[in-house]
């Protein structure tokens, strides 16, 4: 058993163990990755304020996400395909979550279904909603989270269309894999990966194939969710998901003080300050960066949470220190997914936590409502002056 002392160690592991189609998918960032590089290199900028001499005793990273006990400020991101990142991969999150006392998401686009993670959970978790134009689907899809007791939905907003990501093309990426030369090659180096896909509960698309109209498998899939993504998504329609599903709604994707404040309007109960891991728009500011400027406009009305760049406790509390009320993890648990399945989540956690837990300490603060900007030492031009 190696000895795990940080994120990176996981996804070394991951590296080898998950077939090369998946581990690119995950750490894939659009067109020029440059969003994707900057929401981890901008939390370096930013340094914590050691202090000494405070009494450290009794110290607790526990807080609430909208209003629901935390074991410490992260929740598991919604993240596409992660039971192809490893056998029952959603399923295994969601465990290694529950069991450490963290909120766990399950995207629309997940291999286990809304119903296989409910089965095998005990504690509700939150389900992340794309809007597709096939309105009965997404009502269905609506209905289905309430029937599992979710307990809260988390809707995209920066995904109406999908960002390029190079290497998703080049490598064919498909859900199961497509077999092809390359393929198959790279699949016969990942034994451990193929031996737990055989005994897999799906290895589909669960939420969309045998529940939205027409699609039986992966080939007509493909083409389906190209299609089906819906373009039209507004305010509006955000509103009206709002009231459908009548409890607690997180918006995701906000990157603009302006955006924030219609989040505000159309009633959020937390929004997630997210450029989608860089993903999506390239050229977008890095998610600390934006940061500041939402807060300062929406920050004493509602939750403001953040994700993408988190990789290390220290960046959570850099995020929660500058006022953030949340944080959210994709590729750091899928690094631990896919290099040891539900242990390795727990460990991801265990990790994040201690590094969490001790820098806290190192900075002189021993509970997460100590946290403020006086812990952070940020440069003048962070958030940059941009005409
Ligand atoms: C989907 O959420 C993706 O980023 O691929």
């Amino acid at each position: 058993m190696p000895v795990i002392t940080c994120i990176d160690d996981l996804k070394r592991i991951y590296k080898r163990r998950a077939p090369r189609m998946f581990y690119d998918y995950a750490e894939s960032g659009s067109w020029t990755e440059q969003t994707f590089r900057e929401n981890v290199s901008d939390f370096d900028q930013i340094r914590l304020r050691q202090r000494v001499a405070v009494d450290m005793s009794g110290r607790s990273t526990a807080t609430q996400m909208i209003g629901q006990n935390v074991a410490m400020p992260v929740a598991l991101a919604p993240v596409g395909l992660t039971g192809m990142q490893c056998a029952d991969g959603e399923i295994k999150a969601a465990r290694a979550a529950e069991k450490f006392g963290v909120p766990f998401t399950l995207s629309t686009m997940s291999i286990n279904s809304i119903e296989d993670v409910a089965e095998a959970t005990t504690k509700p978790f939150w389900f992340q909603l794309y809007t597709m134009k096939d309105t009965d689907f997404v009502s269905r899809l609506i209905q289905r989270a309430k029937d599992a007791k979710c307990s809260a939905l988390v809707i995209t907003l920066d995904l109406q269309i999908l960002g390029q990501r190079h290497k998703d093309l080049k490598n064919g990426l498909s859900a199961p894999p497509k077999l092809t030369p390359a393929t198959v090659a790279n699949l016969m180096t990942k034994w451990r990966w193929g031996i737990g896909m055989l005994g897999a509960k799906r290895r589909h698309f669960g939420n969309i194939v045998g529940h939205a109209e027409g699609v039986t498998d992966a080939a007509n899939l493909g083409a389906w969710t190209a299609e089906q993504f819906d373009p039209t998504l507004d305010w509006g329609k955000i509103a009206r998901i709002k009231e459908e599903w009548g409890g607690p709604v997180i918006l995701k994707g906000i990157l603009d003080a302006e955006d924030a404040k219609m989040a505000l309007q159309v009633g959020a109960d937390a929004i997630i300050v997210s450029n989608h891991g860089g993903r999506q728009l390239d050229g977008a500011i890095s998610s600390i960066k934006a940061l500041p400027s939402i807060l300062d406009a929406v920050g004493d009305q509602v939750e403001v949470h953040l994700d993408s760049g988190i990789r290390s406790g220290q960046d959570i509390l850099k995020a929660m220190a500058m006022g953030a009320k949340g944080t959210y993890i994709g590729r750091a648990f899928v690094y631990g997914l896919g290099a040891m399945g539900e242990q390795g989540v727990s460990t991801a956690l265990e990790v994040l936590h201690k590094e969490l837990d001790l820098s806290m300490a190192l900075c002189g603060r021993r509970r997460i409502d100590e946290l403020d900007r006086s812990v952070l030492m940020v440069p003048e031009d962070f958030a940059g002056r941009w005409q």
